[in-house]
């Protein structure tokens, strides 16, 4: 058994989501949930590993070696029934880095590139920032459940214009795992219209009881890249490694050349040491870890149908990020984030940073101790309540 009950003080550690809190909540002792790392630590078999690598004391240039590749392939087999090929193998220095590469070795200046909104912000970036054009093919809320409109995906991946998807698997924010019949339509659409997809799966471990993920390699190898992490699984992001696989030879020279280009090329020492420990010694851990997230969703849900009936939460299928519709309020996006720093004591994230379609939601990271839930959905409720005298 390992303890998710605690979290250590986080603070002038450089940690993003603390240190740039906003400053009421900075001050207050209770922990953001904004950022998309979690508030426990890595497993205790990842910190031997990596104080072992420390006391080697040499931090030189490092690759995907033996060890390294056995540990990786191993983890996709036994986790995502996925045969990996290590010829296949990229290192990035993160999956949003890995998405720009891919944007700029399959797609000129001017062309388009599809995404699904609400989406990570960083998908927007990735495109506009490279210079190409932005389609959006909206997900669709049924009854707060979210769905591909595949039909007009269909339409949009028929322009001439589109030439790649940025497909989130699972979906971040709003939790969704998709299926492997949504992901079959997925790639018959792509694949009828010329149309590359980068399947970004780096929450894919994160997967709640009831729920299977398909990695989208697994369907169509040949017109895919497929983007992995240890980060979000073990709460490692800050060691900056990312395990890129792109199965068809053509598409591998051009995503290769492009990361070379960009300076990819090692892997960081210390997230060599902490992966293979990750791959090969933690899945008991991340058992742990998946139970406390679907409990504290759960008892989330239960908190938010007795006392704050008028949000509406979307089901976790994956991920830590929890999705809620505070439409009901009526407020301004920018007014109700202030409204919660000030009043509730509460950094969560604006659902409109996701999309113009998530305005009104908030996102909340919920890989936190259950008792900062309970302390943060107890001020929540009181905050509200203020707002419906
Ligand atoms: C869907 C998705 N992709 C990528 C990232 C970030 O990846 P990295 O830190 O490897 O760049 C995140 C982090 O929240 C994410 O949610």
């Amino acid at each position: 058994m390992y303890d998710f009950t605690k979290s250590s003080d986080r603070s002038n550690t450089g940690a993003i989501k603390h240190d740039f809190a906003p400053e009421p909540v900075k001050g207050s002792g209770f922990i953001p949930m904004t950022v998309a790392d979690t508030e426990f630590p890595a497993p205790p078999a990842v910190n031997e590993a990596v104080k072992r690598a420390a006391d080697h004391g040499c931090y030189g240039y490092t690759y995907a070696d033996k060890a390294y590749m056995d540990a990786v392939a191993g983890w996709q087999k036994r986790r995502h029934s996925w045969d990996i090929d290590p010829d296949w193998y990229v290192v990035t220095n993160g999956v949003v880095q890995a998405l720009g590469i891919a944007v700029r070795a399959f797609t000129e200046k001017g062309d388009s590139v599809l995404l699904q909104s609400p989406v990570y912000f960083p998908f927007y970036g990735a495109i506009e920032d490279n210079g190409r054009v932005i389609v959006d093919s909206p997900l669709v809320n049924v009854n707060g459940r979210y769905e591909m409109d595949f039909s007009d995906l269909e339409e949009k991946c028929a322009r001439p214009e589109v030439k790649l998807m940025l497909l989130c698997s699972p979906h971040n924010p709003i939790g969704r795992v998709w299926t492997e019949d949504e992901l079959k339509k997925v790639a018959g659409i792509a694949r009828r219209h010329g149309v590359t997809v980068v399947s970004d799966e780096i929450h894919n471990d994160l997967i709640m009881p009831g729920y299977g993920h398909t990695v989208f390699a697994t369907i169509d190898p040949d017109n895919c890249i497929v983007c992995t992490a240890v980060s979000k699984t073990f709460n490692l992001a800050g060691l900056s490694c990312s395990n890129i696989f792109v199965p068809n030879a053509e598409l591998r020279e051009k995503f290769k050349k492009e990361a070379h280009t960009s300076g990819c090329g090692c892997v960081p020492y210390i997230a060599r040491f902490a992966t293979i420990a990750a791959y090969n010694e933690c899945e008991d851990w991340l058992t742990e870890l998946i139970a406390v997230i679907d409990g504290n969703f759960r008892f989330m849900k239960r908190f938010i149908a007795e006392r704050l009936p008028r949000l509406v939460l979307t089901e976790l299928e994956g991920t830590y990020l929890a999705w809620i519709d505070a439409r009901a309020y009526g407020m301004d996006h920018e007014a109700m984030s202030k409204f919660l720093a000030e009043n509730a004591l509460i950094a969560d994230n604006d659902g409109a940073m996701f999309g113009k379609n998530g305005e009104g939601f908030r996102r909340w990271n919920i890989a936190v101790p259950r008792s900062e839930l309970e302390g943060a959905l107890v001020r929540l409720e009181k905050a509200l309540k203020t707002l419906e005298k």
